[in-house]
């Protein structure tokens, strides 16, 4: 895919579905007795795995497109998957991580496994706690990476402290909770997004929450619910930045999930000096979302750090791309995460900006973004990493010249349709 510098940007658009809560709909709904009716569900290659995983496990499921209908089986309704015991997780980290959670207490053995880039990702922060409870669980290579061996056994309820601030590795050791024999809980550094805590209270499991701790008692069985999931925060991120970034622009994003623990970039950009208002907010099984209307604004510098950092960890490539047409400098620090997902994000937004122009230094846990410079076009290599993509198909909007995206197509694992929606708005 190539890019040019665009005029402006106008319109309004309707993102799709956001992908955690997406996850979560079908992982739930295939535990819980009866049938679970999904809107907005993303439709993106790493929902979708989430969707043949359970099927392969013996649940309906339908999926008509906009909606999707998970017939549950309870539980402890899942089944061995048949001819072979091997669930393919894709490039998705999630499914993964939290699909673990479930299998360590089937009564059948499973290999998950996965693409090149979840061969690479650590899996050591789910196997180390799950193993505490009780799980039969190892890295086939030895490398604390998928694939994954699991047999099923009778869990224990631990109390976990997560060295790392995740959603993935805390939903996880919660839903493997459901079926131990007593109270789990897990305590985080900082808070990750509670989509797991919410959803399952919901579905009726018992769940407690305070500070950074959530806590959850063995369930008798989970009963399915209607879901309506909001857009997507981590998908409207390109376009607030594009809506702030190219001059005379305005944008109305509709139906935004702005749930508390996933809109640190909302903060971050008003921080810079972004003009973002909510037009309309509205909420739906505890998920807020708002109508968000964003306006071309000169942006400054900030520092991103701490406890913030969980709420936006998705979002800091297409934040950091923003800093470089910020007026001064941008401190990001305490995200050492972005080196461990779909790829080292640290090095490769340092290396593609750097390649547009940009004055960017990488740090042990983040980097440092010098505003101000103007950017020209490069050949970006995406590699493979859907918000890579995206954030350097909004920076070649912005920069003069042409950039080119290699690997473009990957923006399909969480935004199908991506590309449509920047050219119908671009001018
Ligand atoms: C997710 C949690 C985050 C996030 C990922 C989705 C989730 O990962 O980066 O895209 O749905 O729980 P970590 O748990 O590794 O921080």
């Amino acid at each position: 895919m190539k890019f040019r510098k665009i005029s402006h940007l106008k319109g309004e658009l309707r993102i799709p579905g956001d992908k955690s809560i997406s996850h979560r709909g079908v992982m739930l709904g295939s535990i819980a007795k009866g049938t679970t009716r999904i809107s907005n569900f993303l439709q993106g290659v790493d929902c979708l795995s989430t969707i043949s995983c359970f099927s392969r496990m013996g649940i309906e499921i339908e999926n008509s497109g906009d909606e999707v209908l998970v017939h549950g089986n309870g539980l402890r309704g899942l089944k061995k998957p048949f001819p072979d015991n091997i669930l393919d997780c894709g490039n998705s980290g999630t499914t993964t991580r939290l699909i673990c959670g479930i299998l360590a207490a089937q009564d059948f053995d499973v290999i998950l496994t996965g693409d090149a880039s979840i061969q690479k990702r650590p899996m050591k922060r789910i196997i180390d706690p799950l193993t505490a409870m009780g799980a039969d669980i190892s890295s086939v290579k030895g490398n604390g990476c998928s694939p994954l061996a699991i047999t099923g056994s009778q869990l224990h309820g631990i109390h976990y402290t997560s060295p790392v601030a995740s959603a993935q590795v805390k939903s996880s050791i919660l839903l493997a909770g459901l079926y131990a024999d007593g109270e789990t809980s897990v305590t985080e550094p900082y808070l990750s997004r509670n989509h797991t805590e919410l959803m399952l209270e919901s579905f009726g499991a018992q769940i407690k929450t305070g500070g950074t701790t959530a806590s959850v008692q063995p369930a008798k069985e989970l009963y399915a619910q209607d879901i309506r999931v909001p857009g997507d925060i981590s998908s409207a991120a390109f376009f607030l930045a594009a809506g702030l970034l190219a001059p005379n622009s305005e944008v109305l994003i509709k139906n935004v999930g702005i749930n508390p623990t996933r809109d640190g970039i909302l903060k971050v950009f008003r921080d810079m000096g972004g003009d973002i208002t909510f037009v309309d907010t509205c909420e739906g099984s505890g998920e807020p979302s708002a109508d968000i209307l964003v306006r071309s604004s000169s942006l400054h510098g900030t520092v991103i750090e701490g406890a913030i950092i969980p709420t936006l960890i998705d979002e800091l490539p297409v934040i950091a791309a923003a800093a470089c047409f910020a007026e001064g400098t941008t401190v990001i620090r305490d995200a050492a995460e972005l080196k461990v997902k779909e790829s080292n994000r640290i090095e490769v937004m340092v290396r593609n900006l750097t390649a547009m122009g940009a004055d960017v230094e990488e740090t042990e846990d983040g980097m440092i973004i010098r505003g101000g410079k103007p950017l020209h076009g490069a050949v970006i290599d995406s590699r493979l990493d859907h918000r890579i993509a995206m954030t350097f198909a909004i920076a070649g909007s912005m920069a003069d010249g042409e950039t080119e995206i290699l690997g473009a197509e990957c923006v399909n694992i969480s935004y199908p349709g991506f590309y449509e929606d920047l050219a119908r708005l671009a001018r």
